[in-house]
């Protein structure tokens, strides 16, 4: 028997970087840290009012399902930008708040997995690879065993729902997709999204679709699953889909997203809030809805990162790759990613995540995120700017090092 607890404790990505960077000095006074996908933005004017007036509203022990206010808010939300039928979400049967989208994602694999496919054998969650790490922490807590699917360059960064094997489904009990992807940036079609839609309802598992990076795109605007719900008929069945106002907001620090989707799983997730997880305080509560009403700052957060991608198709030019439909995150190869993030540091001050603590090693022992480094473009123009070719002089001589080495 294997301990579930392992998993968390040996795979956490950011203490991993801690381990691998102890020791080295930032090679600059002044440290960047592009390795954490955290908004660098003050989050809107508009959240001042709701989090100091009404002093009582903090006294009071909030519900896990919120307030109607705030459900209608992020139900009209949902409607406007998936163009969805007004009938076919209830707000309060089908959506809840969620104190960070990560509380939901974790909890969403001990709400789906209480059904055991078989005595004998553990239910699937199938995951990209690489991936969130929440989405296997999760899965190895609520008792299952991860699948891993490639999400690499060969399959356009998004798992091939096609290539899963049908014993492997029939044990599926649950699934997490992900789009815009965190870390490639690659945004999913609709039509995409329909195929894992179909598979959960021909094979009865729930697919926990990750949509909270859906609002920072560059020049498409990304689909999601309601909108394809929506389309096969307007079921909810075996789908929840999570959005975050961490990302879209620039509000990290509010804790503060929502679940939308089958009604069974909801009530099975607010139970587990109201037993031992966090609800959203009502001053947090109104804040967010006031945020979800607005565009216009989405619309500025949208602007600086699709200028941040600007500039660094201008700083490493080809060295980028493609530039990522979605996301703030770049994806880049850089033969190795972790004596990349040790000269990043020690060289240049900037933190990155090398791509290989966001992934496991498949079947041949080869890891996917090897070769990779994440770069999250969170700060603003001029930090950004600095970091960046801060980076590409590292790689820069990184390449010359490595041919001067391949000629010798
Ligand atoms: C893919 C993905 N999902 C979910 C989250 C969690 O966001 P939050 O808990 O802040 O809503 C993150 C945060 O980095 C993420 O990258």
């Amino acid at each position: 028997m294997t301990d579930r607890l392992d998993p968390l404790l040996r795979f956490h990505p950011f203490t991993r970087l801690n381990t691998l960077l102890q020791g080295i000095e930032p090679g600059h006074q002044r440290p960047l840290l592009f390795s954490v996908g955290e908004p660098q933005a003050t989050p809107p004017e508009m959240i001042k009012g709701p989090l100091v007036q009404n002093l009582a509203e903090w006294g009071r022990y909030p519900l896990a399902v919120g307030n109607a206010d705030f459900r209608r808010a992020a139900t009209d939300w949902l409607n406007r930008r998936f163009h969805l039928p007004a009938s076919m979400l209830d707000p309060d049967r089908h959506l809840m708040p969620i104190a960070g989208t990560r509380q939901g994602l974790f909890f969403v694999a001990l709400a789906a997995l209480q059904e055991p496919v078989s005595a004998a054998e553990r239910p699937v969650v199938l995951m990209p690879n690489p991936f969130y790490h929440v989405y296997a922490g999760a899965a190895a807590m609520a008792g299952g065993e991860p699948v891993f699917l490639p999400a690499t360059a060969a399959t356009g960064f998004l798992p091939d729902p096609d290539t899963i094997d049908r014993r492997t489904l029939e044990r599926t009990a649950l699934a997490y997709v992900c789009s815009p992807a965190n870390p490639q940036g690659v945004v999913a079609s609709q039509a995409y999204l329909a195929r894992w839609l179909k598979l959960a309802r021909q094979y009865g598992f729930t697919v926990a679709f990750d949509e909270c990076y859906s609002e920072l795109y560059r020049d498409a605007v990304p689909s999601g699953a309601l909108e394809v719900a929506a389309e096969a008929g307007g079921s909810l069945d075996n789908l929840v889909v999570f959005h975050s106002l961490s990302k879209r907001s620039s509000g990290a620090g509010l804790r503060s997203g929502f679940i939308a989707g089958e009604e069974r799983m909801l009530k099975r997730i607010a139970q587990l809030v109201n037993y031992g997880g966090v609800a959203i305080p009502y001053p947090i509560l109104a804040a967010s809805t006031a945020l979800w009403r607005d565009e216009a700052h989405v619309a500025i957060n949208r602007a600086l990162y699709n200028e941040n991608f600007a500039r660094a198709r201008r700083i490493l030019g080809n060295r980028m790759g493609a530039t990522p439909g979605g996301g703030f995150f770049l994806w880049l190869d850089v033969g190795n990613g972790e004596t990349a993030a040790k000269r990043l540091w020690g060289e240049a001050g900037v933190k990155v995540l090398p791509g290989g603590y966001m992934a496991r090693a498949d079947a041949n022992g080869q890891n996917p995120g090897e070769r990779y480094i994440r770069v999250a473009l969170v700060y603003d123009a001029a930090a950004t700017q600095e970091g960046l070719e801060r980076m590409a002089r590292v790689l820069t001589s990184n390449v010359a090092a490595a041919s001067e080495e391949a000629g010798s």
